[in-house]
């Protein structure tokens, strides 16, 4: 047992760690050192809680936290790098899930009961709103989860009324939260119970309401919702970690679902109701112009061995065929023959933020290569090879001239006013958002079809020999 001053010092400490790890986070530089902090951050965070002067049953929170630690690394070992956006959601699907059974045995816990009417009436609005918030989560991250594992259709579910409907909802739940603070003793269970279900599906409804090309958004803002339901229970518990710790994960995750909206266009507050899908495409898709073209991997290499200035788009192709390795490899060769080669990643290219940034840091690609879609546009004009590996959605022209595209509005990086562009994808097939490409029939694109990592192989082959 460590006394309460020790405790709340520990929690302060960890806190600051926790920040240290966040400012880490936001550079590639920065990024292992924000992670040891917050590993750090997190074991002080569990010791100093577990330690605690009202703690007991210690060895059942120890098995719990030793099976949950098992499953948690052999989940973690297992994953897939293309497959941590529904690892994240589901993960955020018990901390809404958390926050929910916290608030139901806060609400039970019969000290709570003892508390003056002013602060039994505070302890009960947070209860409600830590459930209500945890609710929508916990469904809304399932929900999630279920879109980005395909086992839930992508294509956004709207019925006519349906935000009336998530109106009246919600207007209910606090209907019910008034009679809830009202309710003497433990009757007020009854208004918990059916909040929860209204809230339960308020949080399907949001979710299922979003287009599959949306999803993104969807998860950094479950993201951000899963540390507000923390920072609830956290005042339920009366734990100034969980508060500091879940405010910090609600803040972060809704500034990054800001970042984002801004990179596709999106309006955040249309995407925080649940449903920007609807509007996002207006008529028919337009019909392809143009013919399609394509070059085998020696000529490929031979425009390379010309050109001057080559830019790498990377995608979410690049993931699946893990091709950073020989990427890196080809981009060494191209480099050491005096051309100038830049990586142009889109702050949504592959499936989760900053997902290229991390699979080229793990190939060694040095940072100072690595251009954000801003930096780069600018340049392709004069850039005299533009090789998209793997990407779609993110250097589709349509983006900016075809109002009908679903993915209208959304910044794209502008492949298509280089002098050449070579588009390495294994088909004709579209991308995560569903949509035709207009850069695959524009008359300065050819396409080079295969697997990224076996035609970037063959392309080496060529270029050294
Ligand atoms: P996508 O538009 O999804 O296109 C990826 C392309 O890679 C596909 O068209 C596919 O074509 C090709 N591909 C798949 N496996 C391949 C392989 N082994 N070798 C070569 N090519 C392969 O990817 P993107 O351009 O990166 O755009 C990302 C999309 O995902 C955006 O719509 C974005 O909104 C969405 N999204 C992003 C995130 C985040 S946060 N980054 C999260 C969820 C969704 P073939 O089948 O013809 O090979």
């Amino acid at each position: 047992m460590i006394a309460k001053e020790i405790q709340i010092a520990a929690y302060l400490f960890a806190g600051i760690l926790f920040i240290l790890s966040l400012g880490g986070l936001s550079s590639q530089e920065g990024a292992k050192r924000g992670v040891f902090y917050g590993i750090i951050g997190m074991i002080i965070a569990v010791l100093a809680t577990l330690l605690g002067q009202d703690v007991h049953g210690h060895v059942y929170i120890i098995t719990a936290v030793a099976i949950a630690s098992v499953i948690g690394v052999l989940l973690a070992r297992k994953v897939e790098m293309t497959s941590m956006p529904q690892l994240v959601a589901i993960l955020h699907s018990f901390v809404g899930l958390a926050a929910v059974l916290v608030g139901f045995g806060s609400y039970l816990d019969p000290k709570t009961h003892l508390l003056a009417s002013t602060e039994h009436t505070i302890h009960l609005v947070e209860v409600f709103i830590g459930v209500f918030i945890g609710a929508v989560t916990f469904t809304g991250s399932i929900i999630a989860w279920g879109k980005l594992e395909g086992k839930v259709r992508s294509k956004p579910l709207l019925y006519p009324g349906r935000h009336l409907v998530n109106g009246i909802l919600l207007l209910a739940s606090i209907v019910l939260g008034v009679m809830f603070t009202m309710a003497p003793g433990i009757e007020g269970m009854m208004y918990l119970y059916i909040m929860t279900a209204f809230a339960c599906f308020i949080g399907v409804m949001l979710v299922m309401a979003i287009g599959g090309a949306d999803m993104p958004v969807v998860v950094s803002m479950l993201n951000s919702y899963s540390g507000w339901a923390a920072s609830a229970a956290g005042f339920m518990l009366g734990n100034n970690l969980l508060i500091i710790t879940g405010a910090l994960v609600g803040s972060s995750g809704a500034i990054l679902s800001i970042i984002m909206c801004e990179a596709m266009n999106r309006s955040f507050i249309s995407v925080i109701l649940g449903g920007f899908g609807e509007v996002a495409s207006s008529g028919p898709a337009t019909a392809m112009v143009g013919e399609v073209t394509a070059m085998n991997h020696e000529e490929v290499s031979d425009l390379l061995k010309e050109a001057k200035s080559v830019v790498i788009v990377p995608g979410y192709g690049m993931a699946v065929a893990k091709a950073q390795y020989p990427i890196y490899d080809m981009v060494q060769t191209l480099r050491k023959a005096g051309k100038k080669v830049r990586f142009a990643i889109h702050p949504v290219a592959g499936r989760l933020p900053g997902h290229m940034n991390v699979l080229l840091a793990e190939a060694n690609v040095p940072y100072d290569i690595v251009l954000e879609m801003d930096e780069i546009n600018e340049d392709l004009p004069a850039t005299d090879v533009v090789m998209v590996i793997g990407a779609n959605d993110v250097v589709n022209p349509g983006a900016q001239d075809d109002p009908s595209s679903p993915i209208y509005g959304m910044p794209v990086i502008e492949a298509w006013k280089a002098e050449k562009v070579i588009v390495m994808k294994r088909s004709m097939s579209v991308g995560y958002a569903g949509v035709e490409n207009p850069l695959f029939y524009k008359s300065n694109t050819d396409m080079l079809y295969g697997d990224a990592k076996d035609s970037v192989e063959k392309i080496l082959g060529f270029l050294k020999a």
